[in-house]
Order: structure tokens, then C-alpha cells, then sequence
């Protein structure tokens, strides 16, 4: 048995562990049998049930034995999940190759905790871009925030990309039933300028508020539209003065304070943030501020106090009770030794219609890496393709291939039991709860994956006999359940917490810097290399495809 690694020292290899080689054993001719598993051992919900902070998790359906939990949870014991973890909250530079501190934990810790890294008051620096955020919000939304023209602001555009952009729409999108009644935010961050276009139409300048949102300020996207946006304002409010127009129509959030007056926005309409709050790990800083518009402070509040619930019982539970490193756990043995090569997250909730989407960057950034962060290359296979859409808009898109196709797909339900909306469906006079008929689905995917239908239940349904095999379901294919009462933004903040450690858990498994995003920043170069070329003012250097491509565009154009 290895023995629990120090968090600075370099990474283990996990295929160097005795617990990675008691799993391939487990692998070697693996022959799931939920059904068998659940007939042979009638405490099988209860063991692999879990409530963590709000959320009511049910890993039950999971393709997992005892025996190889016990070895998964050794391989977190011998590759140093724990130290890592504590590495992270404590403030170490655990993010290697930006020497950097990992403390988005730290943006949601309460007012009276206390957290000094390098020097500096993390907690009091929090809260005091918090309160400013907050006063900032109260102020659009109670109207005493005008534009230049004294209007009260109807519509916060958030213009940012990635982190700056995928958080903030998918908390307002998953928090609707909670936005202010006559603010609505729209958001711009494609550098096509089609999304500009089309989301400035019909807006009305004189009411219309702008928060470029960029972490480091210096994103081609972000700054394109950001002058696209001023541009169409200071023409919209002609007979205005342009410098006040900009003082009460663009704000900033950013970590380069100095680029975001070198734009031309007052230091004092900017808020921070610090570099130990990585840009997909950001909708809790003061990127948030378009959320805080809409929703308010006080209900931005709850959703910190929900991601830190989930990062205490992270931080504190003992990892067989651990939701998250139990799930980023079993996602380590889908993928690594059962062959998963992608993750479909489902939620059976319309309002999280943005989730996988958010979590595609969180997930896939954060891990989609082929070296560890000691510069030495992985030893296998790491970071899946997130992916998913809500239901049951899925079960007639895709969900064919995770019942019957010949891949392994892992896939997380998500619901709530209370709805958002209630509404009640009536016909011939019977009434129906429509969010009731919505969950019976949830349930019966569920309960479809893991189960299935044998040849012997279809031929009993008097199938004929040639279509009896295309109308059997293997089971056995993986899901969690995760449940709550409502999605509050309590709720929200604990399932996006949960993902964030979900995540860290492989990545510390793996022994990769979770925290770089160096594979974003080759064709950002090329880009701006070709862009002359593309543009007609030179001959592109590039390989010759490329070139032909361009001489193709420039011929159309
Ligand atoms: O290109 C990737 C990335 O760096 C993401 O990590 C980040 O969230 C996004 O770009 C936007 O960056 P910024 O907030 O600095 O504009």
C-alpha cells in the first residue's frame, strides 16, 4: 500500500498504485448485474444514498461494487485527493503552472471566517468588492442609478466570454422565477458579430447598461464587442456627452483594473477580482454582478451560502460519505477503466437548460490536459466530453444511444420536487400535475438504464420473434439521481460546487493542474496572425490548406 502523498510533491502516478491495479482486476471481465446487485443486497439504496448539504444523492444505479469503492476510494488515498484539497483551501499555489493559489472557495466564505494567503485578507477583500457589487445592484435596481439621459436602466447587457459569460447566464436562465420585474439582462459574447446585432435590437440606449465582463481584460472577443456596444451608444445618445454617457452606461469587472481605464471606464464603475479565481470557477466574484442585478443581493447571497455548504461537506466528510469524490471517483472508473469517453449531465429541470453548457467549460478546461503539473506526460486517459440537454427534450433526441447504443455513457438526472411553475393539465375533466407527469419520466430513465428489459419481458409482451432483439434493453448503463426540494439559488450554488470538486477530484487523481488553460491559447495566436491575410492586406503564411481556405473566403467575399 502506498502511503498518502504530500500535497507539493511532485504527483503520484494513480497506475503505479496497488489500488489502480486491484481495480484493472476488478475491470478484467467486469459483468454488471444491477439487477442481480440490488435482488442480493436489499440495503443497496441506503448504502449508496447521500445527502450533502441539500442535495439528496442516490449513486445506487451506479456500476460499482463495494469491493471496488473500497479500491476507489484507495486510489484517492494514494494519489492524495485529500492533501490536494486541502492544499486548495488553504491557499497553496496548487495551480503549478500559473503559480498561482486555486480560491474560488474563498469568494463564498462568510464575512467572519478568516483566510490570509500570501499577505493578503482574502476574506475582508471579498466582501468589500461584495458590498460595493451589492450597492452597485441595489442602485440599478431601485432605479437611482439612471442614464445619462435620467432614465432608470431597463437592461444590463453582460458582454464577456467563457467564465465571464457562462456562469452569469446560466444562474439568470436557472434563476428566473427570481429576477427583478422591470430589469432584464441580455448577454453578448460571441465575436461573430451577429450576437452584437441581434442582441442590441430593440434596445433602447438611454436605457441600457453595459458590463464588460473580463477577468483579464485583454480578450479579443470581450473588448471587440465592448467597442461594437460604445460605439452603438454614443450613437444612439448623440446629443449627449460622451464621457458621461460611458460613466452611467458601462461599467467593468475585471483583475486589470489598469486596462479597464485604458478603455476609457472610471475605476470607480469597476469592480475586482483577484488572479486566485479562475476564469470558469468566477460566477461567484464579482463576474456575477449582471446575476446580482437580476436577482438581487440578498438572493445572491443564498447562492454563496449554498457553494459554501458544499464546500464544507467537501472539505469535512469522510470520503465514503463524500458526494463529490465519490462522484468524480466513479467517474475516474467509467472512464478509465470501463472505456466512458463522454459524461451526459440530464436535468429534469427547463430553468437549467444552461447547465451543461456551463459545465462543459468547467469540466472540459479544467481537464482536458495531457501532462501533469509536473510538466511529465499522464498516463492515461483523462477529462471527458461533458455534454447533455434538459429533459425530456433529450429522451427524443438522444437518449436511443445511451439505452441500446454500443457506447457506455455515465449520465447525472438531476430534479426538483417542487416546481417552478405549477401547472395543471386537464382532459375529459381528469386533472393532471404536469411537473408529477414530468418526474415520472425522470424516474423511469433511471430505472430503464439500470434495469432494462430482458428477451424473455419482450417476448412475453408477444413481440414477434425477429424483432425481439431490437427491442431489448441491456440495463446496467450508469446514472446518479440527484435530487432536491427546489432549485433555489441555495440549490444552484450547491450543484455548481458540487461539479467544481466533482471535477477537482479527477483532476487530483490524475495529477493534473486543473487550474491552466494553456490549449485555448495557440489558435487566439493564429488567429491574430491570419487575421491580415483574411482581411485581403497580405498573402497568408500558413500551411497549404489553411491558404487555400483563405484564397476560397477572399474569392467569395
Ligand atoms: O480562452 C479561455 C479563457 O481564458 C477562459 O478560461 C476564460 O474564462 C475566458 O477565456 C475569458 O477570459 P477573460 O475573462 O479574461 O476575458
Amino acid at each position: 500500500m502506498t502511503s498518502s502523498p504530500d500535497a507539493s510533491s511532485a504527483p503520484v502516478d494513480p497506475t503505479s498504485t496497488s489500488a489502480w491495479d486491484a481495480l484493472r482486476a476488478h475491470a478484467d471481465g467486469f459483468a454488471p448485474s444491477l439487477r442481480a446487485w440490488f435482488a442480493e443486497d436489499p440495503e443497496r439504496v441506503s448504502a449508496l444514498t447521500f445527502d450533502a448539504a441539500d442535495l439528496h444523492v442516490d449513486l445506487s444505479k451506479s456500476l460499482v461494487t463495494q469491493p471496488i469503492l473500497t479500491e476507489l476510494l484507495a486510489l484517492a488515498e494514494q494519489t492524495g485527493v485529500a492533501q490536494r484539497r486541502d492544499a486548495m483551501f488553504a491557499g497553496e499555489h496548487i495551480n503549478v503552472t500559473e503559480d498561482r493559489a486555486v480560491l474560488h472557495t474563498a469568494l463564498r466564505l462568510p464575512r467572519d471566517a478568516s483566510l490570509s494567503v500570501d499577505g493578503q485578507d482574502v476574506v475582508g477583500d471579498v466582501h468589500e468588492v461584495l458590498e460595493r457589487v451589492y450597492a452597485f445592484a441595489e442602485k440599478v435596481r431601485s432605479g437611482e442609478w439612471t442614464g445619462v439621459t435620467g432614465e432608470r436602466i431597463r437592461t444590463v447587457v453582460n458582454i464577456g466570454i467563457g467564465g465571464s459569460d457562462l456562469g452569469p447566464v446560466m444562474a439568470y436562465e436557472a434563476l428566473a422565477p427570481y429576477r427583478h420585474a422591470e430589469i432584464q439582462c441580455r448577454f453578448i459574447s460571441n465575436i461573430d458579430p451577429t450576437d452584437a446585432a441581434l442582441t442590441l435590437q430593440g434596445l433602447d440606449p438611454a436605457t441600457t447598461l453595459f458590463i464588460v465582463s473580463s477577468k483579464t481584460f485583454g480578450t479579443l472577443e470581450t473588448l471587440t464587442n465592448a467597442r461594437l456596444c460604445k460605439a452603438w451608444l454614443l450613437d444612439g445618445l448623440a446629443g449627449s456627452d460622451a464621457d458621461d454617457a460611458v460613466a452611467k452606461h458601462f461599467v467593468a469587472v475585471s483583475t486589470a483594473l489598469d486596462k479597464v481605464e485604458a478603455f476609457g471606464i472610471d475605476p470607480a464603475n469597476a469592480f475586482g477580482f483577484w488572479d486566485w479565481v479562475g476564469g470558469r470557477y468566477s460566477l461567484d466574484s464579482a463576474i456575477g454582478t449582471s446575476l446580482v442585478v437580476a436577482v438581487g443581493p440578498e438572493r445572491f447571497a443564498e447562492l454563496l451560502e449554498g457553494m459554501h455548504a458544499m464546500d464544507e461537506h467537501f472539505r469535512t466528510a469522510e470520503p465514503a460519505a463524500n458526494v463529490p469524490m465519490l462522484m468524480g471517483l466513479l467517474n475516474v472508473w467509467y472512464s478509465n477503466f470501463l472505456g466512458a469517453q463522454t459524461h451526459a449531465v440530464l436535468p429534469y429541470a427547463q430553468l437549467l437548460h444552461r447547465f451543461p453548457a456551463y459545465l462543459q467549460q468547467l469540466t472540459m478546461e479544467s481537464n482536458g490536459k495531457g501532462v501533469r503539473y509536473d510538466g511529465t506526460a499522464v498516463t492515461t486517459s483523462t477529462g471527458e466530453v461533458f455534454w447533455g440537454e434538459p429533459g425530456t427534450n433529450g429522451q427524443h433526441a438522444f437518449y436511443q444511444l445511451i439505452h441500446q447504443g454500443t457506447r457506455l455513457i455515465p449520465a447525472d438526472f438531476i430534479a426538483f420536487a417542487d416546481p417552478a411553475y405549477p401547472l395543471t393539465d386537464t382532459q375529459d375533466g381528469q386533472s393532471t400535475d404536469v411537473h408529477e407527469l414530468f418526474l415520472a419520466n425522470f424516474f423511469a430513465q433511471t430505472r430503464a438504464l439500470a434495469f432494462g428489459k430482458t428477451a424473455e419481458e419482450v417476448r412475453a409482451e408477444g413481440t414477434e420473434e425477429s424483432v425481439v432483439p431490437a427491442r431489448v434493453f441491456t440495463g446496467d448503463r450508469p446514472t446518479a439521481s440527484i435530487m432536491a426540494q427546489a432549485l433555489t439559488p441555495s440549490v444552484l450554488g450547491q450543484l455548481i460546487a458540487l461539479y467544481e470538486h466533482i471535477t477537482f477530484t479527477q483532476g487530483a487523481v490524475w495529477g493534473i493542474d486543473s487550474f491552466d488553460q494553456w490549449g485555448v491559447e495557440l489558435g487566439k495566436q493564429l488567429a491574430q496572425q491570419l487575421a491580415p491575410a483574411v482581411a485581403g492586406e497580405e498573402t497568408a503564411d500558413a500551411d497549404p490548406s489553411t491558404t487555400a481556405l483563405i484564397d476560397w473566403y477572399r474569392a467569395h467575399r
